[in-house]
């Protein structure tokens, strides 16, 4: 996967390819840091410590898509779970493009495939005196692994669920004309709406009775839908709207 010929303007334009690395999100960081433009990309065949949400990790053997990409948009901090969602949907319209598998998401940055997680959004952002200095949109994608070697409950691949390896380099160039068709208009114009009525039409908890874990504990009501800033809307059992910026819908 050594080359790759993007389709993308600006996302893409200098690439950094590893065939082995800890975290493709960590260097990220560091390259912004000293000053990488826009759009650099980072891609590994294999991570030795990819970093999931949470603290937790990612298990990231050869075989996956492993990317992170540095961006520079100047937007509130508040923002930053709308870039997750951006990355979110542009994955599930990317592997539907390569793959006619209907990926769907689950807030707030997981993509699934029959119900099993098959991706996932790592959005980091460093700030300077309150306002953004970049972000590391990082994602991973159980592309051709055998998610039997994962030992994970819950997770497939795009070779599992095709039951034949796909084109990595096809689904990376899709993913990241998808992502650059959503990013610039939000940088530009600091409007979501075109983000949030995608998201909607792929999203699998819609209507749908859900538990939640948040940080105080787990919540369970009937998913409304995602507010404006990015907050999961959730009706309780007593009527009330309850409104998550932070959490995770386990089942
Ligand atoms: C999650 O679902 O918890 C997020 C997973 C994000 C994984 C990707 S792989 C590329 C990038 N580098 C990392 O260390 N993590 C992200």
């Amino acid at each position: 996967m050594k080359s790759i010929s993007v389709k993308s303007q600006i996302l893409g334009r200098s690439v950094r390819y590893f065939k082995e690395i800890a975290s493709t999100n960590d260097l990220a960081c560091r390259m912004a840091r000293v000053g990488y433009e826009e759009g650099t990309l980072i891609i590994a065949e294999h991570q030795t410590a990819g970093k999931g949400r949470l603290g937790r990790s990612w298990l990231s053997p050869e075989g996956g898509v492993y990317l992170s990409l540095i961006l520079r948009p100047m937007i509130e901090p508040d923002s930053m779970p709308i870039l997750t969602m951006l990355a979110g949907v542009a994955t599930a319209k990317a592997i539907r493009r390569i793959t006619n598998l209907e990926a769907v998401l689950k807030w707030p940055n997981d993509i699934l495939i029959n119900n099993k997680k098959v991706s996932g959004i790592l959005a980091e952002m460093e700030v300077e005196a309150g306002i953004p200095h970049f972000v590391i949109l990082g994602i991973g994608i159980n592309a051709n692994i055998e998610t039997g070697i994962l030992r994970l409950k819950n997770a497939t691949s795009l070779m599992d669920e095709m039951g034949e390896g796909i084109d990595r380099r096809e689904l990376i160039k899709e993913l990241l004309v998808g992502i650059e068709d959503l990013y610039l208009p939000f940088k530009e114009h600091h409007d979501h709406s075109h983000i949030l009525r995608e998201w909607e039409g792929l999203d699998s908890t819609f209507g749908r009775m859900v538990k939640v874990k948040t940080l105080t504990g787990v919540l369970e009501g009937k998913a409304e839908g995602i507010d404006k800033d990015g907050a999961m809307r959730i009706l309780l059992p007593n009527g009330e709207i309850k409104r998550l910026k932070a959490g995770e819908v386990i089942s």
